[in-house]
């Protein structure tokens, strides 16, 4: 695992829309792996910035996005489509038929699951996936104890989980308790991946991240697996990282 501390979360933001910007540039019909939360929202203003400046084009560029809360329609306020397309997506000249994110409306999840796979190999796999963190070790919605070789499926969200992301809704018991998110193999399936941490509720997480060896306790230990694998923090996610 390659790491990057930045100063700031600016200059986070900065330098994974650079390398996503570099990818883009290489290969114009690139298969992005996308996630949602507050850490990508800095990187996902850049790339519109970089989209307006004529530096980047999405018109060729596939998308596929990690999770979607089980329950909440596209148009959900809540929902990560709806958080994707008011962030970045009404920004970009992307394709909507080139973006794809899991149904968390099937009522057939195994089904909905294994086409969500189809999908991704039918483009011969993800080329460059965005992870963010949860303060559990989750990445996607793939919760401490997660199987290294689940696949796609519906997730049952940690408590932890459900508090951290309540900031989003209007109290805890609003917020879903599963989501239909890649598996751990899927996401290792991708033949490059940039996670991101910001922000000192992750550094207890990122410290023990680095020193682990693979525990499926902490779902992005998987991460050490997998050969290109960059992990870009900020200074203060960094800061109980021993040197
Ligand atoms: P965050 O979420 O970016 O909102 O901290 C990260 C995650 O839960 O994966």
């Amino acid at each position: 695992m390659k790491i990057v501390i930045k100063d700031n979360y600016q200059e986070l933001s900065e330098k994974a829309a650079l390398l996503i910007k570099e990818a883009i540039l290489n290969n114009p019909k690139l298969v992005l792996g996308l996630a949602t939360g507050s850490t990508p929202l800095g990187t996902y203003k850049r790339l519109i910035e970089m989209y307006q400046e004529g530096e980047i084009s999405f018109a060729e560029v596939t998308i596929f996005n990690l999770d979607e809360y089980f329950g909440l329609a596209p148009d959900h306020p809540q929902s990560y489509n709806y958080f994707m397309k008011h962030n970045l997506l009404s920004k970009i000249d992307i394709n909507y038929d080139n973006f794809y994110i899991p149904d968390g409306l099937t009522d057939d999840p195994d089904k909905s699951s294994l086409e969500y796979e189809e999908k991704i190999k039918k483009f011969n796999g993800i080329d460059l996936q965005i992870l963010g963190i949860g303060s559990d070790g989750h990445i996607g919605f793939n919760e401490p104890g997660t199987s290294f070789s689940s696949r796609t499926h519906l997730a049952n969200l940690a408590s932890s989980t459900i508090k951290d992301n309540s900031r989003f809704f209007e109290n805890e018991r609003e917020v879903p308790s599963q989501a239909m998110t890649m598996g751990i193999a899927t996401i290792l399936e991708a033949k490059e991946i940039l996670l991101l941490a910001s922000g000192i509720n992750k550094s207890e997480i990122c410290a023990k991240l680095i020193d682990a060896s693979k525990d499926i306790m902490l779902p992005a230990s998987a991460l050490k697996e997998h050969d290109n694998v960059t992990i870009l923090l900020d200074k203060e996610a960094a800061s109980q990282i021993k040197t």
